[in-house]
């Protein structure tokens, strides 16, 4: 267990909960407030007035500027101080930290760390909402456990087998085989066949057989972006394909994908935002949120699981995890995340990790 990593983008939450009304948020313990401009742009200031703390996000929002609402000290969406009611000067280090924020398919991402290194380019290519190719519902869950303990389940689906046999119907297939894992420059890629299984979901064409073969394929990016597709397909298709990659004429019978963000909120509570969905040409809005139902369900088990587990690493916190064959992902993965937080000249060697 770690320190929270700072130089990331974080997802603050769904585009549509923030407005002219200011949000609090709460992000690697820092509270952010977030509020949208006059002209509908996003800002994230440090939830706390410059003159006795009071939090900005009781604050007003005036044109591009908030007001605190305790004695109304006004502050631009930068973070500077404009205006104190009776008194002419302003001080120069009135001003309130103010944090790189990015409005991207659907979500707000915040980056924590140093602004100079905030670059929009990394932040994890989620699906928006209105994607033609699919079709997507939504929901979110709040955990009372350290992000890396939810970093880790994703990082790992063997675990389907054991804590998912009820929601996903998963079966011990899940945890037979390794995935091929690829290091990202900002992330693992996690991809494998998963044999004669039920499928999972039950949907679509794959509904009407007992057992296939299902390709799951996600890239797992910093600092906890899953971004997982699932194409399930006839029995014998994955020895068909070398166990190799489907191409792209195999019939699918059903396809489906899934954006989810682990947000640390500080040492012992994370914040979880998901969407999921069939392929557009395979399901509709109904089905999808059949599907984020059943979701629901699943996440709430391994909520279970992992705040079980906190409670237990939490009695004795010297104790380490002793790895087996499927944790590659998460070593190599914590490394990447540790890499962040480090001088920018310190090299990790991540290849070696992977293979
Ligand atoms: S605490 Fe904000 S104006 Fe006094
Ligand atoms: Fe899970």
């Amino acid at each position: 267990m770690t320190n929270l990593i700072r130089n990331c983008w974080y997802v603050a939450g769904w585009s549509w909960e923030f407005s002219d009304k200011p949000e609090a948020r709460m992000i690697v313990g820092d509270p952010i407030v977030l509020f949208r401009t006059s002209k509908g742009k996003i800002a994230a200031l440090e939830d706390r007035c410059v003159h006795r703390m009071a939090p900005l996000s009781l604050g007003r929002v005036e044109g591009d500027s908030i007001r605190c609402m305790y004695h109304g000290l006004k502050f631009d969406a930068g973070g500077q101080c404009t205006e104190i009611p009776g008194q002419d000067l302003i001080p120069k280090q009135a001003c309130v930290r103010q944090y790189p924020v990015v409005e991207k398919s659907n979500w707000i991402w915040v980056w924590m760390g140093d602004p100079e290194r905030a670059d929009p380019a990394r932040i994890a290519d989620s699906k928006a909402l209105d994607d033609p190719e699919w079709v997507l519902k939504t929901g979110q869950l709040e955990y009372d456990a350290n992000y890396e303990l939810i970093n880790d389940n994703l990082l790992d689906l063997t675990h389907l087998a054991y804590v998912h046999a009820n929601s996903f119907g998963a079966d011990e297939a899940w945890s037979l085989n390794r995935p091929n894992l690829e290091v990202l420059p900002d992330g693992v890629r996690s991809s494998r066949w998963i044999r004669n299984t039920p499928p999972t979901p039950p949907l679509g064409e794959a509904a009407e057989h007992e057992k296939v073969d299902i390709w799951t394929s996600y890239d797992f990016i910093l600092p906890g972006v899953f971004l997982l597709y699932t194409a399930i397909f006839e029995k014998g298709t994955a020895e068909a394909c070398h166990d190799e990659e489907p191409d792209p004429n195999r019939r699918v019978l059903f396809s489906n994908f899934t954006s989810q963000a682990v947000t640390a909120v500080s040492e012992r509570k994370t914040r979880y935002y998901y969407s999921w969905g069939p392929h557009s040409s395979q399901g509709d809005a109904e089905m999808a949120q059949a599907m984020i139902d059943v979701a629901r369900q699943a996440f709430n088990e391994d909520k279970v699981m992992i705040e079980a587990q906190q409670k237990v690493i939490d009695t004795n916190t010297d104790v380490r995890p002793m790895p087996t064959s499927a944790d590659k992902s998460i070593t190599i993965f914590q490394r990447l995340m540790r890499k962040q937080d480090e001088p920018q000249d310190a090299e990790g060697d991540l290849e070696s990790a992977a293979s």
